[in-house]
């Protein structure tokens, strides 16, 4: 990752460093659900402030549309404070006399959130006098927040080409993971792609065959491929309008010499319910009145193959029904397979994706994988091929 500055490079002793987190984590009645996003930058933040940088973090949160009190990202900071095991001061606003009263009381190695920063229409429109208003709270910028990089924000890009910018730690991880995963693996690479629907992955599919040397396809959208090479697939989930887009991505996967590898059998149910009756059925046995709910198991034996066959593994969406038992069975056999590969140092496994995340969990190998991204759509769109405009500004 030559191409980045890193805090490897930044002198922030003394210096107002503004830090681009991402701390859109799941809250219910006021508490963080889920603190891995925090957990994350954790690292960043303490390296900063045992440098002796003061620490302004900037994130956005929800998607308000203007000053909303139930997007406050005040409970969030008290969360960081506490994961951090230092005092996070809070600013009710992220520009104007609040925010710089709050960074001008600041001595070296403190730690200040600022508000939501979505809170201003310059944000999300990356209006040039937003980003100066920003730009004149810090001496130097540092992101950490790739799961935001997708967006060009104020905050997010703005700011990076506004002041000396940097990569922080998680940011860098993510970065080299990812190009370990896709733009310079060691092959064979084999992909997983499952989750409801082809419509939002079609562009990511097309990108994915051309990359790839296998690529396996789960979930809600195999079954549209299975309609498409004109099998029936019963009551399942199916975007049936999609029949040709599902064979313009095989013949380009055979084009570019890479194996679809689709399910040859499936756990089929009456009903979506947890603990619903089931059976399974060879692919080309669907019954009409029945659903496709999980992968067989004859399935997870050719996925397993394929990982055994790959050198690097990138995955995005569950092949089933995983969050109802027992139609998750598929997804964790897959995935408690890969965690073995890479415990044994003969698989990169690289997996992203806001279900992925959740399903590798629930599997309990998330810890095994090579890299858990908590990305979604950045890492979707990472996954497409596109380039991410917080990232590019970092490249300056
Ligand atoms: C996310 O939660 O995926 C990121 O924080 C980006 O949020 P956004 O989709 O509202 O831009
Ligand atoms: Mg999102």
């Amino acid at each position: 990752m030559t191409a980045f500055r890193t805090l490897d490079q930044a002198d922030v002793k003394g210096k107002r460093v503004l830090v681009r987190v991402d701390l859109n984590v799941p809250m219910e009645n006021g508490r963080v659900t889920d603190a891995t996003r925090i957990e994350r930058v954790l690292p960043t933040i303490q390296e900063i402030a045992e440098k002796g940088g003061k620490v302004i973090l900037l994130a956005h949160f929800g998607r308000p549309k203007g000053r909303d009190p139930k997007e406050s990202l005040k409970p969030v900071a008290e969360a960081v404070q506490s994961h951090l095991g230092r005092p996070v001061a809070f600013a009710d606003d992220c520009i104007g006399d609040a925010a710089a009263r709050a960074v001008a009381v600041l001595k070296d190695g403190d730690v200040l959130l600022l508000e939501n920063t979505r809170f201003h229409a310059g944000e999300e429109k990356n209006d040039p006098a937003f980003v100066e208003a920003l730009a004149k709270l810090g001496d130097i910028y540092v992101n950490d927040a790739f799961s935001a990089a997708h967006r060009a924000h104020a905050s997010t890009e703005g700011l990076a080409r506004a002041l000396p910018s940097y990569a922080g730690r998680t940011m860098q991880a993510e970065l080299e993971a990812l190009t370990k995963g896709l733009e310079a693996p060691k092959r064979p690479v084999v992909a997983i792609v499952g989750g409801a629907k082809v419509s939002t992955k079609i562009d990511l599919l097309e990108n994915l065959v051309k990359k790839v040397d296998a690529l396996v396809i789960g979930g809600g959208m195999a079954n549209t491929f299975v309609h498409a090479t004109g099998l029936g697939v019963g009551k399942s989930l199916a975007e049936k309008d999609l029949a040709a887009t599902a064979l313009r991505i095989i013949e380009q996967a055979r084009e570019s010499n890479c194996a679809i590898i689709l399910p040859v059998d499936g756990v089929c149910a009456y009903e979506f319910k947890a603990g619903a009756e089931n059976h399974t059925y060879g692919i080309d046995a669907i019954p009409e009145d029945q659903m496709i709910l999980d992968v067989g198991s004859q399935s997870v034996e050719r996925v397993c193959a394929a990982i055994n066959d790959a050198a690097t593994l990138v995955w995005n969406g569950p092949l089933g029904a995983f969050e109802i038992a027992p139609f998750d069975q598929g997804t964790v056999a897959a995935a408690r397979h890969a965690a073995e590969r890479t415990k044994a140092g003969k698989l990169l496994s690289v997996a992203g994706g806001g279900d992925t995340v959740a399903a590798l969990n629930h599997a309990g190998v998330s810890e095994s994988f090579t890299y858990v991204s908590t990305a979604g759509g950045a890492f979707l769109e990472w996954l497409e091929g596109k380039s991410l405009p917080g990232v590019e500004a970092l490249k300056a």
